[in-house]
């Protein structure tokens, strides 16, 4: 394994996951991790991260730890510039910040084996190394920097990022770190994840019972599946029905996961609209979907006797958003996965995705092999299709909305950029335009098609649909759902707009 130090670098997730890329296992830890937690871990290697700026050097000694594990470093701009005040060289607080390609010259270091002498480089820092510690070789140079790379027994300092895409050769630089410097073996896969997970949850939980919420999207089903294969049936996976699901959702997920899961169905939806009815608000409506989720799931865990464990699909991007187990950057808000249901239950946690990212996540369903339908789904809201149904939800609104999704589900699925798409979806809007069908005249409701690409989630791009495609919608939608004569499509990105209506 190596370890990916995190100094708060924007970089940090980018390394762990070139890392694994090479083939290589990598997790991320915290700069403020206890050394002795990293022993023991079958160790191979260290990638100390960048960061911002020197706002830690007045307290770097206690960083010397991860100089003394026994392992190979490789500290990246901050990281280099750190192990170089601590072996008495000496960092320059930059004015002038440093940022983008580089042409750097290098000179014979393993580091750089079968690269050429000359490449481009990505800068991108404000401080330098303006003296290198006593017997360490100076390895590359730019330009503007004639400290761009040294090298100090088993540590390589890079001022700049091999991790990222402009730097020619960054991978090779990986590589070389990994397979030369660490003598790491190219041999981790998915399979290979799975199999030290299996092992980890086995010793973990011996033959307790473990439960676990599935909402029936990716990481709640991969979590699950994979905590099944270690356990069998000792893990009980609850499903609730909040009446909220999309077309035939509860069927599928039932008939697909039922051979795999030891699942529990619990039909709640007379309860959640019952909650739900006459609440207007977005916020009210996804407070009140959230407390009646977990009171139902106390209660079914309550009657699972002698559950110790919840097994939650969180996510490496989960963790960081909830400020746990990284470095000084991270943004601390609170996340659904993360916060919530333990704390109330007295369950201990299991993450078995907490290193991966999401598209990690889906290849580990290949893996699983659990349906293709499952691994390709798209992201759809916790509180459902209540917050698709702008103003008041009843089982009328619902069974509208649910209509015109399975229709548009329906076609999207056969256009070629379906992959591509993040998330399409139909909302229920709460008007009445006037219309003309047969020849009557009608005074009917409207649907709002939307459609994004986005990487993250975080911002988003409306997608430019084919216009028979588009044509076919509305025709089909007002065809076949009735007490609907209207569909619009919203051509509005993120920001201003969010992905959701609600
Ligand atoms: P927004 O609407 O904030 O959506 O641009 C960004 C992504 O988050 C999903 N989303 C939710 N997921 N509970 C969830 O589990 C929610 O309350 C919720 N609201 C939005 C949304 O579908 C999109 O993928």
């Amino acid at each position: 394994m190596i370890a990916v130090i995190d100094f708060g670098s924007q970089y940090t997730q980018l390394i762990a996951r070139r890392v694994r890329e090479c083939k290589v296992y990598s997790e991320i830890y915290s700069c403020f991790i206890e050394a002795d937690r990293l022993r023991g871990r079958q160790l191979e290697g260290i990638i100390l991260s960048g960061g911002p700026g020197s706002v830690y050097q007045t307290r770097i000694a206690r960083f010397r730890k991860f100089f003394e594990l026994d392992v190979p470093v490789l500290g990246i701009c901050y990281g280099m510039q750190l192990a170089a005040e601590i072996f008495g060289g000496k960092v320059k607080h930059g004015k002038k910040h440093e940022y983008g390609h580089a042409g750097l010259n290098t000179s014979r270091s393993l580091i750089f084996k079968g690269i050429d002498k000359s490449f481009n480089v990505w800068m991108s820092h404000g401080d330098r190394v303006i003296k290198v510690p006593v017997s360490s070789k100076i390895i590359a140079s730019t330009a503007s920097t004639s400290i761009a790379a040294f090298q100090f027994k088993r540590f390589y300092g890079l001022q700049f990022h091999p991790e990222v895409h402009h730097t020619r050769y960054g991978i090779k630089i990986i590589k070389n770190f990994l397979y030369q410097i660490c003598q790491a073996r190219p041999n981790w896969s998915m399979k290979k994840f799975v199999d030290q997970q299996i092992g980890s949850i086995r010793n973990q939980v011996g033959n307790k019972k473990v439960i676990c919420a599935l909402s029936g999207g990716v990481d709640s089903t991969v979590a699950a599946a994979l905590t099944a294969k270690a356990i069998g049936n000792n893990l009980i996976g609850v499903f609730v029905d909040n009446g909220l699901l999309r077309y035939r959702e509860r069927e599928e997920v039932y008939r697909s996961l039922k051979s795999r899961i030891n699942l529990r169905v619990i039909d709640a939806r007379r309860r959640f609209l019952a909650r739900l009815a006459g609440v207007i608000d977005p916020e009210k409506k996804r407070k009140i979907i959230g407390h009646e989720f977990i009171k139902i799931f106390e209660k079914e865990a309550r009657r699972i006797q002698g559950a110790n464990y919840l097994v939650q699909g969180t996510l490496y991007p989960d963790v960081i958003e909830s400020g746990q187990g990284v470095g000084p950057s991270v943004v601390i808000k609170s996340h659904h996965n993360v916060g919530g249901l333990p704390k109330r239950m007295d369950l201990q946690i299991i993450e078995p995705l907490r290193s991966l990212f999401k598209d990690e996540v889906r290849k580990l369903g290949y893996v699983l092999n659990l349906p293709n339908r499952f691994v390709e789904r798209k992201p759809f809201p916790g509180p459902g299709l209540a917050v698709r149904i702008i103003g008041a939800v009843n089982e009328k609104r619902i069974e509208s909305l649910r209509s015109a999704e399975r229709i548009l589900q329906e076609e999207a699925r056969q256009l070629n950029i379906y992959p591509r798409i993040w998330q399409i979806f139909a909302v229920l809007l709460p008007l009445r335009s006037v219309g003309v069908m047969g020849d009557k005249r009608t005074y009917d409701h409207v649907i709002a098609l939307r459609a994004v690409e986005s990487e993250d989630g975080m911002t988003a791009d409306w997608v430019r649909l084919p216009k028979a495609f588009l044509s076919r919608l509305s025709n089909r939608i007002t065809n076949e759902v009735k007490g609907i004569n209207r569909v619009v499509f919203d051509i509005t990105s993120k920001p201003p707009a969010t992905i959701e209506w609600e």
